[in-house]
């Protein structure tokens, strides 16, 4: 065991064992870790991340105690939009691994008892897939171009596109190709939209599906899944039409149609083919609860992605709220309750509860993006930090799932000074999203060591700038500390497994509107200060606490566990 955690002795009584290799509902209430493989370890120091450096940090995740990882896509790619422009769906980027890699490294994590999920983008291929390619090649009216979307355009000689609609990253969604037809692109140019009322497309992301699942991949996530099927009548609506009809009817033209699950039925009966049955979970922006439950049914998906607490300000009424809504949720559909403050598309938690509130301002769901709330001078870095770790604390106390991103186990802020000539994302040259800045903050390499090149992500310079600050934050600093993030985190996730036995809490009184207090079924209490004034906790064991006690109170923005 490490000195740090030696030197704080609560690990050593310790004893419950990882979830079962092979018990089926592994996924309800695990602890996935996502990893950005091209920013999180570089084994051959050419600046990209890679399989082999992933296989190198195996231990950093059984160490941190995290149940499964969740591999952003590796899949070869031009990376017009961070590899979620696929060129081939069975296979691994030559500048990230070879397919013997990904088979080395799914059994070092099954021997270190980590499950492996892999994403899955079905809603479109990268312009650079054979399909996309032949579709090119065969010309109007051809049999290729019926697994895209392709249409003529409007105007005497088809000069204007087939509508006016915005793709998600600015500018245009259909763009013309030399013979004169345009296609469809709901994100960038280079990821033309897949037609999925073509039998073939369906069939061949079985085939993906199985290829991964023989490999002894776990689960999917699945890539803006409630996106997929079309129904484009002849005549096209406008942008403005699009914009004005409800996208939780189930019947608007383009997102979360009712016919999609469809699909997922069909996927599940796949999962089900194996011992445990794969899992999923959906990455679907929808707006009511009702629809994203369609995601995380049984005969679909599983699982789906609650955004609920990650569009939340710090603040007790929203939380509490938002944990009751989605605990009752996971009641009604049997599926579980689903966490997440950070992950590849948006800014670090540690970041976003250091600006103003959002306020429901800047949160906007579909093709739109959640934003930082506010401009980096207004950033309180040190308070952030310290909500994100009571937010962490408060979230891993819960039942179902918690989904954690790469770096926020050391409390890593968003890198917001990165220059034009530097920056990767896409939506931070089409568009203004993401308040300008666009993505590339939260997928700087992480750092491993305080020196060295790329702070011991690799042996050459990251693919992205990383700052000065980073060595703060280095894995080797802060698992010296016994009050890193780091060691937090360790001590939290190895305590979790005590909390899973039975998915409930119960909301206990706290006396104040600022704080949050509730129990879980083993007796343990966690206690909440959103507020600033110090609160007084209930008799019993400190187990772990996000900040330390003053005089016995937990001081504001901290979280409690205790032995109640
Ligand atoms: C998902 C991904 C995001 C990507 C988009 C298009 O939302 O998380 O990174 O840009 O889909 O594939
Ligand atoms: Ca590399």
């Amino acid at each position: 065991m490490r000195k740090a955690l030696r030197m704080t002795g609560i690990l050593e009584n310790l004893t419950a064992a990882p979830i079962g290799a092979s018990d089926p509902d592994w996924w309800r209430q695990a602890t996935v870790y996502q990893i950005y493989p091209r920013s999180f370890a570089d084994a051959n120091g050419d600046g990209i991340g890679d399989l082999r450096g992933i296989l190198s940090r195996v231990d950093h995740l059984r160490e941190l105690g995290v149940d499964a990882v969740w591999l952003s896509p590796f899949y070869p790619s031009a990376l017009a939009d961070g590899g979620y422009d696929v060129d081939d769906y069975r296979n691994v980027d030559p500048r990230i691994g070879t397919l013997e890699d990904f088979d080395r490294m799914t059994e070092a994590f099954h021997d270190a008892g980590i499950k492996v999920i892999v994403d899955i983008v079905p809603n479109h291929s990268s312009n650079r897939h054979e399909w996309f390619r032949a579709a090119l090649d065969a010309g109007p009216g051809s049999r290729e171009r019926e697994r895209y979307v392709f249409r003529d355009g409007r105007g005497e000689h088809g000069e204007l596109p087939p509508a006016d609609w915005r793709a998600a990253f600015g500018g245009p969604a259909w763009t013309r190709v030399p013979d004169g037809q345009w296609y469809l692109h709901t994100f960038t140019k280079e990821q033309p939209d897949f037609n999925w009322d073509d039998p073939e497309v369906r069939e061949d992301f079985l085939r993906t599906l199985r290829f991964w699942a023989d490999r002894g991949v776990d689960g999917f996530r699945v890539d803006v899944a409630n996106l997929l099927v079309k129904d484009l009548p002849a005549e096209l609506p406008s942008q403005a039409e699009l914009d004005a009809m409800d996208k939780d009817s189930g019947t608007h033209p383009l997102w979360d149609r009712d016919e999609v699950h469809e699909i997922y039925a069909e996927w599940r009966k796949v999962f089900d083919e194996y011992d445990p049955p794969r899992t999923g979970v959906a990455e679907a922006w929808v707006g009511t609860a009702e629809r994203r439950a369609r995601y995380a049914s049984a005969e679909g998906l599983g699982q789906a992605f609650s955004f609920d607490l990650l569009v939340a300000d710090f603040d007790a009424a929203q939380f509490r709220r938002i944990v009751a809504d989605n605990l009752e949720q996971a009641r009604v559909t049997g599926s579980s309750s689903t966490w997440v403050f950070s992950n590849h598309d948006v800014t670090r938690h540690a970041t976003r509860y250091g600006l103003p509130p959002l306020d429901g301002r800047t949160v906007k769901q579909g093709v739109e993006w959640v934003a930082a709330g506010g401009p980096e001078s207004e950033l309180d870095r040190e308070l952030g930090l310290r909500r994100a770790r009571a937010a962490t604390l408060f979230m891993l106390a819960l039942p179902g799932s918690a989904y954690l991103y790469q770096g926020e186990e050391l409390g890593l802020h968003e890198v917001a000074d990165i220059s034009a000539e530097h920056r990767q994302d896409p939506s931070f040259f089409r568009g203004a999203v993401y308040d300008g800045l666009g993505r590339d903050g939260c997928r700087v390499p992480i750092p491993w060591t305080s020196d060295g090149p790329s702070f011991g992500f690799g042996a050459g310079e990251a693919h992205l700038p990383q700052p000065a600050w980073f060595a703060e934050s280095a894995v080797d600093v802060e698992d010296a500390d016994p009050a890193s993030t780091l060691n937090l985190y360790r001590r939290a996730l190895a305590l979790r497994r005590e909390l899973q036995a039975a998915e409930s809490l119960e909301w206990l009184e706290s006396g104040r509107a600022d704080v949050l207090r509730f129990r879980r079924p083993n007796g343990w209490q966690v206690v909440t200060n959103f507020g600033a004034e110090p609160v007084a906790l209930p008799e019993g064991e400190v187990l772990l606490t996000s900040a330390p006690l003053i005089g016995g109170l937990l001081p504001g923005a901290a979280t409690s566990w205790l032995r109640a």
